[in-house]
């Protein structure tokens, strides 16, 4: 798996929000995205995932360019800011209904996939009745469900008490030794330091590599 990002600019009417920016992400590694907010790191998830275009530049998903010969990269799971979940289903009906968009995964994986969030797949309790922390669980559960080969977690430890971050430390290291190429972006320096294999810098729309 390798994503290229080559001399990208992003521009939304005027404002610069991605400034040049070109990095290279493999296989097998979990990858930083460190920054104050509004420095740019939930455009650079969006950007990968094909949900916004570059202005200039272009991103690579194993040589396929997104926008042009793909629209979004075959193998993705995501969590970006809120997760859109329906209030009135338990939280593995939802991912049930997630499920059947791409009939790539049963029961069996998706009961996993919510244990590994550290939530209760016979939980009867309805999304709407749920705690923030187990909201972005389950966000988290949905993007792992089908193993995807990238894998992008923005602020994936948002909500979450001392030892919920070291569960969902221990899942995405999980994913990335199973070979996913897994994205964090976090403003939280220190956790970041323990958990990914490299990391980058973003200020202002600028991503430089902070050298270990
Ligand atoms: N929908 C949007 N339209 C225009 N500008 C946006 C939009 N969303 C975010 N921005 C701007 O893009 C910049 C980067 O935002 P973002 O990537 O969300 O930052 P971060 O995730 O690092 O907090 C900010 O200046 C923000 O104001
Ligand atoms: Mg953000």
């Amino acid at each position: 798996m390798l994503i290229e990002i080559k001399d990208v600019t992003k521009t939304i009417k005027k404002a610069l929000i991605l400034d040049r920016v070109s990095l290279e992400f493999k296989g097998g590694l979990i990858y930083g995205l460190q920054g104050p907010n509004g420095s740019g790191k939930t455009m650079l998830m969006r950007l990968v995932a094909g949900l916004i275009l570059p202005t200039k530049g272009e991103v690579l998903i194993d040589g396929k360019r997104l926008g042009r010969d793909i629209d979004f990269p075959p193998s993705l799971g995501l969590l970006i800011e809120n997760p859109a979940f329906l209030p009135g289903y338990t939280g593995k009906r939802n991912l049930e209904l997630l499920a059947e968009l791409q009939n790539r995964v049963g029961e069996k994986e998706i009961c996993q996939a919510i244990r590994d969030a550290g939530l209760d797949p016979e939980d009867k309790r309805k999304y709407r009745k749920y705690s923030l922390g187990m909201k972005q669980r389950l966000g988290i559960a949905a993007a792992i469900m089908e193993k995807p080969d990238i894998l992008l977690l923005d602020e994936p430890t948002n909500a979450l008490d001392e030892g919920g971050v070291e569960e969902i430390c221990g899942l995405i290291r999980r994913e990335r030794d199973r070979g996913a190429l897994v994205i964090v972006a976090c403003h939280d320096r220190d956790l970041l330091e323990g958990l990914a294999d490299e990391i980058y810098t973003v200020a202002e729309g600028r991503v430089e590599r902070r050298q270990p």
